[in-house]
């Protein structure tokens, strides 16, 4: 539409004059804010922008070459995918406290950030010179008075503070003034996929808090999988009276690694495998949220798909918690 359309000619204008011919690197997490932002930067200044995606090795399943598909396959930007999952998971190693394990991924999130930055500031003549970050209006009052542990730690994990100085970047933050539902229209009309746009949030800590107690390889593995199940079941399953699907009717949906062996049946043959917890919930501020009562239907074909596509899971169970006294996540 044509409000839309000023709205991209304005920003892109803007970033044009604040940027001239100097070199950006943003930090892509795939999430809707920095997505929105590498792509409205990349269509005001192209190439001068480089996009940094650290992958820790604890997103979703083929998340990473989906953000490669759409930014570097459609968009054609310059991304450098630094796969960091080794380091991750030997930092991890061992570590079963939550908030420990928190701290860790943060920490070597920005490390490694930092680590790749440098090299595209050290650059010569042309090394860069701002640093582009997916700032929304939500994001700028809250940081005005920390609230929560929690908060703080979300704060510090996507917008990485103090980087700026630390590199000697100049910010670059075009959706300051955007609410999430504005920054959400702009990402479709800057074409970005609206499966993309409007995912459910995910936590920058990603599947390292969705793993009870110790992070392993194998656990991400499995959880993955399941994960990817619920979620396309989730897509598929749609509720009569709205015609919605439940992924649209729930706030956030994800499944849970518990590292737990339980007994189960298979053929002749007895089973002793792992156990995941479905967790879905509607949320206005994800302050306080509802289970979601989503349909037997649904929950019956997602868990017999996890047991039979995902051997090594032999029992599924669904999390009947409300916020509070439960989280929605479980860590
Ligand atoms: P809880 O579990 O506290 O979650 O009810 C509330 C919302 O916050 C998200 N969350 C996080 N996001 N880093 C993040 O970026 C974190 O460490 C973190 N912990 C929780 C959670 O997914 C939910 O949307």
């Amino acid at each position: 539409d044509w409000v839309m359309k000023d709205h991209i000619a304005e920003a892109v204008e803007k970033i044009r004059e604040q940027v001239g011919d100097e070199e950006v690197i943003l930090g892509l997490s795939g999430g809707v804010d920095s997505s929105v932002a590498a792509a409205l930067i990349h269509r005001a200044i192209g190439d001068q922008l480089t996009c940094v995606f650290v992958d820790h090795g604890l997103l979703r399943l083929n998340e990473g070459d989906l953000v490669m598909d759409m930014f570097v396959g459609k968009l054609h930007a310059k991304v450098i995918r630094v796969d960091a999952s080794d380091l991750f998971l030997g930092k991890l190693a061992g570590v079963s406290d939550p908030e420990a394990k928190r701290k860790i991924i943060g920490g070597e999130f920005v490390a490694v950030f930092k680590q790749e930055a440098a090299k595209l500031v050290g650059a010569g003549a042309k090394g860069a010179k701002w640093l582009a970050q997916g700032t929304i209006y939500p994001d700028v009052i809250e940081s005005g008075g920390a609230k929560s542990k929690k908060a703080v730690t979300i704060k510090s994990h996507h917008n990485v503070g103090g980087l700026p100085e630390q590199l000697g970047l100049k910010l670059l933050e075009p959706l300051r003034d955007l609410f999430k539902d504005e920054v959400r229209e702009l990402g479709v009309a800057l074409g970005l996929p609206p499966e993309m746009v409007y995912r459910h949030p995910f936590p920058g800590p990603g599947l390292g808090v969705r793993i009870l107690g110790e992070v392993k390889k194998e656990y991400a593995d499995l959880l993955r999988r399941a994960d990817a199940i619920f979620i396309e079941e989730l897509r598929n399953f749609r509720d009569d009276t709205t015609g919605k699907t439940w992924y649209d009717l729930t706030s956030q949906a994800f499944t849970v690694f518990l590292p737990v062996k339980s007994v189960g049946v298979m053929g002749d043959g007895r089973t002793y495998d792992y156990v995941v917890a479905l967790r879905a919930v509607q949320t206005s501020d994800f302050m306080t949220a509802d289970w979601a009562e989503l349909p037997y239907a649904l929950l019956k074909k997602v868990s017999s798909r996890i047991i039979n596509e995902v051997r090594g899971i032999n029992r599924v169970t669904y999390d009947v918690s409300s916020k509070p006294p439960a989280t929605i996540e479980w860590e």
